[in-house]
């Protein structure tokens, strides 16, 4: 398995470019409709951007999820899969790789990431409740702790809401916070303390490992289990490697294993760490393996499939001895840096330092005229999507679920977040990209609000359905040909 560096790479003109380092073999044909047909996409779509057809859909930047490019040798992988319903090779490969990459003996295998964070509450938050100390919620882990009668409580530096900062570390978590609430609410009532890599819903910011070890330190202090979110792992390793002075220059392969050696349960959604399907959870403690084994058959399936197809655990087994690949691993950074700094350079707020997973448009900044009530995050991307054919996914109050009295809670941040999927997309629709997002933010005062003609119960960002609260759209429309005359 490939281990190389990326060497910086400099152009002879001085231009800061991602360049790509690999080769593209096998292509999908792209579509760029229309703009009056992107607003009747919208419509059809009830002007949420999970609602679209890809048919529809220029560039794809909703998520990372399930859609980063596989290798080569994933592919011949999957090939080779062993069909089985119990005591597959292919399982066996897949622990070997947990083993060697992840450093953890015991593997339980799970359909998502949100799966194995559903095995997670039901052993260790449905017996009492209890509050689960965390450097970030993410919306499934949100809602599966509290579907079983748990809280989450988020510990983050001030800087972390910061959009526009220079500290390289955001994801950190609240060390001394974290120290006042064990000892208020007693550690008897933490199931378990979460770390999430590179934490999703605040721009994708990594943590450092000087963090994670101050935080093992108080679960030693006060014996409780820290469990780590590893489904952005690759990426936030790479940023330890540029960002914090004592692994510079230091493996992929030793900074991944100083972080899970911290854990003493790992977690992931395969979907975004090693491959396009699966998760799992690992550990090297028989008790709390032995916790959740029965689990795994209960919701997910046998214990050597738990509910993935043979051929994406092989696609996981392959990806994951990837992930040690430098040269791999910045793609999707070095990316997401290049059009962050170059908004950022034309004056668009962007959420810097640049994380991973995906660029981060502060369109609470750029939205400040529509109130909060009115979601400026959706109604931002809805407006992306309708004068570009991009389709990013709205990270602000939207995807935030009502309090228990039925209330709003407003996020602290609304976010746009456009996913740049490994070795998805080329420089020039990256160009693209920020071309469109700069005439966006020229034009941002025609942007309107939206408002709900749906609202599911729970995860109502998913399936819900709105309406704009003027014909701001249409004006967008005429803006739009005014300016551009009759491209695409
Ligand atoms: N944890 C983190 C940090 C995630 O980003 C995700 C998914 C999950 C858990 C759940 O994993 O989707 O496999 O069930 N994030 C996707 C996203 C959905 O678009 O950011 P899953």
């Amino acid at each position: 398995m490939s281990t190389e560096k990326t060497a910086k790479i400099k152009f002879y003109s001085g231009e800061e470019i991602p360049l790509e380092l690999h080769k593209v073999r096998i292509v999908q044909k792209l579509h760029l409709v229309p703009i009056e047909r992107r607003l009747e996409a919208l419509r059809e779509g009830g002007f949420n951007t999970y609602g679209l057809n890809t048919t529809d859909v220029f560039l794809d930047m909703l998520t990372d999820s399930g859609v980063n490019a596989m290798s080569d040798n994933q592919l011949a992988a999957m090939m080779r899969a062993d069909d089985a319903y119990a005591g597959s090779q292919s399982f066996l490969r897949m622990k070997q790789a947990v083993k060697d990459v992840l450093g953890k003996e015991y593997l339980l295998p799970a359909h998502q990431g949100r799966a194995c964070e559903n095995i997670l509450a039901y052993t260790y938050v449905k017996p009492k409740g209890g509050i689960v100390p965390t450097n970030y919620h993410f919306t499934t882990t949100l809602a599966h702790i509290t579907e079983y009668g748990g809280k989450i409580v988020e510990l983050l530096y001030p800087e972390a809401f910061q959009i526009a900062s220079s500290q390289p570390f955001k994801g950190n978590m609240n060390v001394e916070e974290l120290e006042a609430l064990v000892k208020e609410v007693g550690a008897g009532n933490i199931p378990f303390i979460r770390l999430e890599a590179s934490t999703n819903l605040i721009g994708g910011q990594p943590f450092s490992i000087a963090n994670m070890r101050q935080v093992r330190a108080i679960a030693d202090k006060y014996e409780i289990r820290l469990v780590l979110d590893a489904s952005l792992l690759g990426e936030n390793a790479y940023l330890i490697i540029k960002r914090e002075e004592e692994f510079k220059g230091a493996s992929m392969e030793r900074v991944i294993k100083e972080m899970t050696n911290l854990a003493d349960i790992v977690y992931f959604s395969a979907r975004k760490l090693s491959s396009a399907r699966g998760g799992a959870i690992c550990t090297n403690k028989r008790d709390e393996y032995l916790a959740m084994e029965p689990i795994i058959p209960l919701f997910e399936g046998f214990l050597t499939y738990g509910g993935m197809s043979v051929r994406e655990i092989e696609a996981i087994a392959v990806g994951l001895y990837e992930t040690w690949d430098e040269s791999m691993i910045c793609q999707s950074p070095d990316s997401i840096a290049y059009i962050v700094n170059e908004l950022t350079k034309m004056g668009v707020p962007m959420v810097t330092p640049p994380g991973v997973l995906g660029a981060h448009v502060d369109t609470g900044a750029i939205c400040s005229h529509v109130p909060q009530s009115q979601y400026p995050a959706a109604s931002y991307a809805a407006a992306l999507y309708l004068i570009s054919g991009i389709r990013g996914m709205e990270r602000g109050s939207l995807s935030n679920q009502r309090d228990e009295n039925g209330n709003e809670t407003y996020a602290d941040m609304e976010l746009l977040r456009l996913a740049v999927p490994r070795r998805v997309f080329t420089l020039s629709q990256l160009k693209y990209v920020i071309d469109r997002v700069k005439w966006l933010y020229d034009n941002r005062k025609l942007i309107g609000g939206l408002r709900f003609t749906y609202e599911p119960p729970v995860l109502r960002f998913f399936m819900g359905r709105l309406e704009p609260t003027s014909d701001w759209c249409e004006k967008l429309v005429k803006q739009f040909h005014k300016d551009f005359g009759d491209s695409l």
